[in-house]
């Protein structure tokens, strides 16, 4: 059995070899429903386009653990609370299939906004046990059911067996995996790391649009969040190192600090006292000019 499921699916990455895109639902659908009556397992990539390393890492992870990697790109409106950041979200399509194929991707969904919100781009009202409404949820409202919407939605059409998400993204990644569990949502949810630049900058869509200026200054958000690992050890209470974040954040021209906050891991409860062997996490969110940068890091907690 195993070997036929094998031999369906390296036939279906040799004879078509180069990367099958999908627009519609039911081309994708019926695309999928050969390769998985042959057994050929699906790992889903959900992303939203101007590819950088950082999603090309997630998708090589999934080609080593899946017959076929399916990857969407679908810039979701209703996930952005502001217009002007749908409009200014980078849009690099040409680029994107390039490297999509580099990568020996199997599939790319590349569905229209009508294909999937029929003229009516509403999202649904998720109750995450309120995850959604800290952190990130505090400064973007209904970002989250925006997610969940389209994440349930493409779930629904590609029903993969395996889904990635990056920790880049982490409030995001816990959401999703609450999704599932909540929602009995059959797809093992798949963590990957937060993929950095060599001088720490975490890789993200949004860089693109850093100028060279602001480019060279948001390293500073790495080693800020790397600094706060190691005052972690030092101070069994937060409040001091909030009040350091934003005195530095405050001496910096470049960027400026939204939010900096200490939390549980898995609650996204922000602490004032830490205690032992408890997970936490330091998450933050910058301006540079008009561009919102996000990050984060476990903290070491001995
Ligand atoms: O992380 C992203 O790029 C998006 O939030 C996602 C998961 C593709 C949903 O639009």
């Amino acid at each position: 059995m195993y070997i036929l499921k094998c031999y369906v699916c390296v036939l279906f990455n040799q004879s078509f070899f180069r990367m099958k895109t999908c627009k519609t639902k039911q081309e994708l659908r019926s695309l999928l429903s050969i390769l998985r009556e042959k057994n050929c397992s699906v790992g889903f990539v959900p992303t939203m386009g101007a590819l950088h390393k950082g999603h090309l890492s997630i998708i090589k992870k999934a080609k080593k653990k899946n017959n076929i990697v399916v990857v969407s790109i679908f810039v979701n409106p209703i996930q952005f609370d502001k217009k002007k950041d749908l409009i200014n979200y980078p849009k690099t399509l040409d680029k994107d299939i390039e490297l999509l194929k580099n990568v020996r991707c199997d599939v790319l969904f590349l569905p229209s906004e009508k294909e999937i919100y029929n003229d009516n781009p509403t999202s649904l009202s998720f109750d995450f046990d309120n995850l959604e409404n800290k952190l990130e949820g505090k400064f973007r409202k209904n970002h989250f059911n925006g997610v969940a919407t389209i994440v349930k939605k493409l779930f629904e059409i590609v029903e993969p067996n395996k889904a990635y998400f990056g920790e880049k993204d982490f409030q995001q990644l816990i959401i999703i995996n609450k999704l599932v569990k909540k929602q009995n949502i059959n797809i093992k949810i798949k963590k990957c790391p937060n993929y950095r630049e060599k001088d720490g900058l975490s890789m993200s869509s949004r860089n693109a649009r850093l100028t060279e200026k602001q480019r060279k200054a948001a390293p500073f958000i790495y080693k800020i969040l790397k600094k706060v690992n190691k005052k972690f050890n030092n101070y069994k209470k937060t409040k001091e190192i909030n009040k350091w974040v934003k005195n530095k954040f405050h001496k910096n021209s470049q960027l400026n600090l939204e939010y900096f906050a200490i939390a549980k891991e898995k609650s996204l409860k922000t602490v004032k006292i830490k205690k032992q062997n408890k997970k936490y996490r330091a998450f933050i969110a910058v301006f540079a000019n008009k561009v919102r940068l996000i990050d984060n890091i476990q903290l070491y907690n001995k």
